[in-house]
């Protein structure tokens, strides 16, 4: 045993077999003090502005606007103008020449777009890098595409712009969130006054410098910064046409109220709190990587997240022993380090959002685990969570968390598993994980979900509808079903 340890120090065999630090560089981006609004191709001087910070250590990174009322109207006014003078009358061909520019420049600017993102939103940067920035531009080439051929898409029906859209977003896929609502958007002719959410603005204020390279007409794309008030001022501009909405439920359906009656057009995409159902047949262990994609992928701040897992009773106890046993390897930390697979929360009010629900689940009676990690002292951290012994009643088996936390539910039928995952006043999305070809077939028929995955889990491509049912919203984003909020087909 002396000898066996004396050669292992000889060759330099490591005892230690944690990652060792890798972090990618903040240099690439340039970070001003403060931001305006993006209005008419110019920068508008805010009156009030707040702080955007990094989750990951609470450091202010800008100060941003809070636009007014006011200055909503000033960045309509200049869509307005933009569409009438040109951009709604331009050829399909002429406006695919922008959108392609967009996404070349989008991947060349990919380094810098993935730092900003993860150190503004606390993702992981292998997510920001490999998924979001590549998924974005992805978007601009996939509408880009289509620009020309909207005839093509819908025979005989005349399509054209509808106008202005107001576009509010939210703050897990910041600018993957803005590519899915401007490509298709400007793809139909359409120009955009767009808000991102307060906690992530820093992406899509870059991405004003994109337009400027692109040499986007100005007005086609305004942006505008500010919380929910600024979404709310969107929302009751007169001269906005239709609005896109991304977010919570609770604001989805105040929209849905406000908009009654007054004739805009309107999509919806909110919650959800997705079933990923496990059969015995499964293989295990690619199931059990894709448990922890479903719902760990970007702290779980993901609307279609696997947040219920429902396991086949006859293999509950050996998938639920590797499940925790895979969950000890994840890497939490530092969002900017390569290795890092959980990154930070992306806000205190989220973390406590979290919080809440996590004690509401030990009081109800369910068991929990973590796997014994070290969190950072400061920004917002939660270590990734697993609940078993959850009863359907329990809030955490019905309220969307939007968290690196799973609850682990049972089912012995296929009837039981569908039943089960129905259960739910969302619909957005579910998976699947059996052998069986024909069991897939007959689950995607019957599950009330947007998009449901077979033997995979968060998979996405801009040539796919991605939508909801129920409480989880209504028209799709993405694919040629993606174009038609954007297209009006009257004579
Ligand atoms: P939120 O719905 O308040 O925010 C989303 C966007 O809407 C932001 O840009 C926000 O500024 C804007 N907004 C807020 N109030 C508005 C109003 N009255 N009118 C127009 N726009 C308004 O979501 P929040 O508070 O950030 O998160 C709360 C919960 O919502 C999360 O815990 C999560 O469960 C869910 N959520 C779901 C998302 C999804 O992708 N479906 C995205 C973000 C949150
Ligand atoms: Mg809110």
């Amino acid at each position: 045993m002396a000898e066996l340890d004396k050669t292992q120090r000889e060759v330099g065999v490591p005892g230690d077999w944690t990652y060792a630090s890798a972090p990618e560089s903040r240099d690439i981006v340039h970070i001003e003090d403060r931001y305006g609004y993006f209005v008419g191709g110019k920068w508008l001087e805010p009156s009030e502005t707040y702080e955007t910070i990094a989750p990951r250590d609470e450091e202010p990174l800008a100060a941003i606007g809070q636009a007014t009322a006011e200055d909503v109207g000033r960045a309509v006014a200049a869509a307005r103008e933009a569409y009438a003078d040109g951009w709604s009358s331009l050829p399909g061909s002429e406006r695919a020449k922008y959108l392609f520019r967009i996404a070349r420049l989008l991947q060349e600017r990919s380094r810098e777009f993935a730092v900003l993102e993860s150190l503004n939103g606390g993702k992981p940067i292998k997510e920001s890098r490999d998924v979001d920035i590549p998924l974005a531009a992805a978007h601009f080439f996939y509408y880009a595409g289509w620009a020309d051929k909207l005839e093509y898409a819908f025979p005989n029906r005349r399509p054209r712009p509808v106008g202005v859209a107001g576009q509010i977003i939210p703050w897990n896929f910041p600018l993957l969130m803005l590519a899915w609502k401007v490509a298709p958007a400007l793809a139909c002719g359409n120009t955009v006054v767009l808000k991102p959410a307060e906690t992530t603005p820093l992406t899509a204020l870059l991405f004003c410098d994109v337009l400027r390279q692109a040499e986007l007409p100005p007005g086609v794309v305004n942006i505008v910064t500010g919380d929910g008030r600024t979404g709310a001022a969107i929302v009751e501009s007169e001269d906005v046409d239709k609005i896109a909405f991304t977010g919570s439920t609770e604001v989805g359906k105040e929209i849905q109220r406000r908009l009654a009656g007054s004739g805009k057009r309107l999509t919806l995409e909110l919650g959800g709190k997705a079933a990923n159902i496990v059969f015995d047949d499964a293989a295990l262990d690619q199931a059990v990587e894709g448990i922890v994609n479903g719902i760990y992928f970007n702290q779980g701040h993901v609307c279609c997240a696997g947040s219920r897992l429902f396991v086949q009773e006859s293999i509950y106890e050996p998938l639920v022993a590797k499940l925790e046993r895979r969950l000890t390897t994840l890497r939490v930390g530092d969002p900017l380090d390569k290795n890092t697979d959980v990154g930070a929360i992306n806000s205190a009010a989220q973390l406590e959002k979290i919080q809440e629900l996590v004690a509401s689940g030990k009081e109800e009676g369910a068991e929990i685990f973590q796997p014994p990690c070290v969190l950072p002292e400061k920004g917002y951290w939660f270590a990734p969570t697993v609940f078993t012994n959850v009863a359907q009643s329990y809030r955490i088996a019905q309220e969307e968390i939007f968290g690196p936390v799973l609850s682990v539910l049972t089912f012995r039928t296929p009837e039981e598993a569908l039943e089960k995952a129905n259960n739910t006043p969302y619909g957005l999305s579910a998976g699947v994980w059996t052998e069986k070809g024909s069991r897939i077939l007959w689950m995607a028929q019957r599950l009330r979900a947007g998009v449901v995955w077979a033997n995979t889990y968060n998979r996405f491509d801009p040539g796919s509808p991605f939508g909801g049912y129920k409480e989880s919203g209504f028209g799709r984003e993405g694919g040629r079903h993606g174009l038609e909020p954007y297209l009006r087909f009257d004579e």
